[in-house]
């Protein structure tokens, strides 16, 4: 998904601009169709220009700020850190991924010090309808990641997706690592405002989850970061493996591993900018980094209405929208 178009900043001296990154693991005809476009789409810069591969750059997203999709005549500046957010989910949810990718999309951009890449996470598409269907997204949106495990909540994918990060963008190392959820809504700006003044090395940061007296000995699974060495620490620690630690709690499992290895200690607890939506759907705060909860279609309606993302719909004589 995208919601600026700039890739150039991205890859910036990259030759294979339009070679696959994404895909660690083409399957059936996810191999032969979502390779190619999906470069660069998804990030979210405030300057956006720069069709790197042109006629793939097919999305047509318009950007929640108003902004143009013009092209800029000026180099881009270097963003002052990346972050890679993926959004775990599974391929049968077409529809809440639609959602959450126009959420992304209809979002005030991040901010130009700040490059943003969304990509929804899957384990293997086995199933050869979604494999088309999913291979179909990734085509159109180039922001599908496929993940070398089966889909099975609790059984590792945590585990895969920061191990096979570091690996899959070696080339193109991003600063930060997000994981999160189909049923969360982050406010991309905000999260980049937390981000800019912290570390770049050796970061957890989320919604702390207190266990003793240990305020943040994990971070809840709406939505965490993690800085890039972090990432690669895990995906080369043998150890979780060995002791077969990626099956259960993924996100308890997480902050275990970090605590046992004494890393990510550079801790950020995001609490109340982080937080459940309540039952009452009445908690909102509008200096929300992200909110978590959003489990069905009237909570993402009250989410976008209360962030006003439905508010600068143009008047039409084609629709009229209460
Ligand atoms: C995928 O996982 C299998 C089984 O763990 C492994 O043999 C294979 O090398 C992995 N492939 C990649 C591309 O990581
Ligand atoms: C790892 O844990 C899983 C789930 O608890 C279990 O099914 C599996 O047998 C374990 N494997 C090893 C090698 O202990
Ligand atoms: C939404 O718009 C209203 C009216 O302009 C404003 O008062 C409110 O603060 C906005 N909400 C958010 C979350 O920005």
């Amino acid at each position: 998904m995208k919601t600026s178009s700039s890739s150039q900043a991205l890859f910036p001296t990259s030759s294979t601009l339009c070679t696959p990154y994404l895909l660690l693991v083409p399957l059936g005809l996810l191999a032969a169709v979502v390779v190619l476009p999906s470069l660069g789409s998804s990030h979210v810069r405030s300057n956006g220009l720069g069709v790197l591969c042109p006629g793939l750059d097919t999305d047509g997203y318009p950007v929640a700020s108003g902004a143009e999709k013009t092209v800029s005549a000026e180099s881009p500046e270097q963003p002052e850190f990346r972050l890679l957010v993926g959004v775990l989910t599974t391929p049968k949810r077409y529809e809440r991924r639609g959602i959450v990718r126009l959420a992304y999309a209809l979002q005030p951009p991040a901010p130009a010090y700040a490059q943003v890449d969304v990509r929804f996470v899957f384990c293997g598409v086995d199933d050869p309808v979604d494999a088309a269907l999913v291979a179909l997204e990734a085509a159109r949106h180039g922001d599908v990641l496929v993940l070398n495990c089966t889909e099975n909540m609790n059984d590792g994918k945590t585990h895969e997706y920061f191990s096979s990060v570091p690996r899959t963008f070696a080339d193109a190392s991003y600063d930060y690592v997000m994981k999160t959820d189909d049923d969360t809504y982050l406010r991309v700006a905000a999260m980049a405002e937390e981000l800019r003044p912290k570390p770049r090395d050796d970061v957890y940061l989320g919604y702390g989850f207190a266990v003793g007296d240990d305020p943040m000995q994990f971070m809840h699974g709406m939505g965490y970061v993690v800085s890039w060495d972090v990432a690669s620490w895990v995906s080369t620690n043998e150890d979780i493996l060995r002791y077969n630690d990626t099956h259960g709690p993924e996100d308890l499992l997480f902050g275990k591993w970090l605590n046992i290895g004494k890393r990510g200690q550079n801790r950020y607890d995001l609490k109340p900018r982080m937080y459940d939506l309540n039952w009452n759907r009445d908690n909102f705060r509008p200096d929300t980094v992200a909110v978590h909860m959003i489990k069905d279609n009237r909570r993402w309606a009250d989410t976008f209405r209360y962030f006003n993302v439905t508010a600068g719909i143009k008047p039409s004589n084609l629709y009229h929208l209460p």
